[in-house]
């Protein structure tokens, strides 16, 4: 089984527009747009007309300015700061030179950070920015290799273009598309969902066998019937603040994880195809809900998976790499310590009958879930795994991945903001003093309450 965190970024040509290709295929190249350079800064204090000021700079180099944005400074209060799209056009270097001398502070966030010095990979800082993903998948979602299942099916063909058109042009905040699934399509998902569900009780951890039956009561989940992904992203809103998105096609490791960091995990919507109703070579529906779904229910685990996508944040490539790679060990195919016996938590194990079963003989290796040590494993993607790696609780997993995360060079920290939905950014010290006084507030209601019971 594939997984979107396995794949790394190509180089992307510049369309604009999905490509029919030859044999009825989409290519859906990076937008020019994609490969812009977002500038943060702040004028210094109390300076009027300093836009104009600014907006001379850009036109001066050259420099297209697709966006451009003001807010608060939370890093020096009673202070501004301007938020600048450019296009890749004109001297940005020089734009960025005149800029910083008469700022009072510039951070540089780019697609194209590999030749700009001091710029840090760009990552989105706002949930609706995850919209901007949709341009910069690796393939178009209906696009089949020649040796997937359906590639002379004309028919699936037109079908997965159909779930990948529905997944690029899906905005942050709209309904999440439903779908009449076809009487093929909900056979192929009978056959998958009756097989698993024998075999949960015995080989799923605790959290997935706890939420299981809330699915099958609140979300449809059935042998008859394939769940809407809007009815699920609701109820893990209730549950863990976790929401769905539909995806047309691999996403780079760096952005799928960056969804992480908003508690959004980006979902497919097709299903496999129906020759091979136990075989898929890439994520599918049922992977997604029976695999990963029920455990982003779990707070914990939630958590879990939340640190993994901030420490991608922002993070230097090689870093990207290792938090893959503990994605694949952990979130995709992690197993669990309960009760003295193993159980399965990863979505790649919960979604595959064979495997299940495999992962818990005595057949496989098991190791101890350590970060720095997993990240650096290399597993095959097309195969059952030699070797998972155990983590004794997900709280456990959570701290071992904070304090991995500490090693990755950055010059900053990153929060999650769940009142704005954005990433704060942490680099100075009145935004770290707010944050104590929150903190502080909130231990003190906690006192409070302790003492009421
Ligand atoms: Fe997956």
């Amino acid at each position: 089984m594939m997984s979107q965190a396995t794949i790394i970024s190509k180089n992307q040509s510049s369309a604009n527009l999905p490509t029919l290709m030859p044999g009825g295929n989409y290519i859906k190249p990076a937008k020019d747009s994609a490969k812009s350079t977002c500038l943060i800064f702040a004028p210094p204090a109390e300076k009027v007309g300093v836009l104009a000021q600014y907006l001379g700079i850009f036109e001066k180099h050259g420099v297209n300015l697709l966006h451009i944005e003001s807010r608060p400074s939370t890093k020096i209060l009673s202070n501004y700061e301007f938020m600048v799209e450019c296009a890749p056009s004109g001297n940005i270097g020089g734009a960025i030179e005149d800029v910083k001398k008469i700022s009072d502070y510039l951070n540089v966030i780019s697609r194209d950070y590999k030749d700009n010095k001091d710029s840090v990979p760009w990552f989105p800082r706002r949930i609706r920015d995850l919209d901007r993903f949709a341009n910069q998948i690796l393939s178009y979602g209906a696009e089949l290799d020649s040796d997937h299942p359906g590639f002379t099916d004309p028919e699936y063909r037109k079908r997965r273009k159909y779930f990948a058109d529905i997944a690029y042009n899906y905005r942050h905040g709209e309904k999440l598309p439903h779908v009449d699934y076809t009487e093929e399509e909900i056979e192929t998902w009978g056959k998958v969902f009756r097989q698993l569900s024998n075999l949960y009780p015995t080989h799923a951890c605790k959290e997935h066998n706890h939420v299981f039956p809330l699915l099958i009561e609140n979300c449809g989940y059935r042998e008859d019937n394939i769940p809407q992904l809007e009815d699920i992203s609701n109820f893990l809103k209730d549950c863990t603040g976790f929401s769905l998105r539909p995806v047309a096609g691999l996403l780079s490791s760096r952005d799928f994880l960056a969804g992480l960091a908003f508690r959004v995990f980006h979902s497919t919507q097709y299903i496999r195809h129906p020759s091979k109703p136990f075989y898929t070579p890439e994520p599918d529906v049922c992977h997604e809900l029976l695999g990963h779904v029920p455990l982003f229910a779990d707070p914990e685990f939630a958590r879990f998976s939340q640190e993994i996508g901030l420490a991608s944040l922002g993070a230097p490539d090689d870093f990207i790499e290792k938090l893959a790679t503990c994605f694949w060990f952990t979130v995709e195919y992690g197993v669990c310590q309960e009760n003295g016996a193993v159980k399965a938590y990863g979505a790649g194990l919960l979604s595959s009958y064979g495997e299940l079963q495999y992962a818990l003989s005595d057949k496989p290796e098991i190791r101890p879930f350590d970060p720095p040590k997993t990240a650096l494993q290399k597993y095959p993607i097309t195969e059952y795994q030699p070797l998972y790696y155990l983590a004794e609780s997900f709280e456990d997993a959570k701290e071992r991945m904070i304090k991995f995360s500490s090693t990755i060079p950055r010059t900053f920290g990153v929060r999650y903001n769940a009142y704005t939905q954005s990433i704060d950014v942490l680099d100075s010290k009145p935004q770290i003093q707010s944050l104590v006084n929150n903190i502080a507030s909130e231990i003190s209601i906690l006192m409070d309450s302790l003492k009421k019971m």
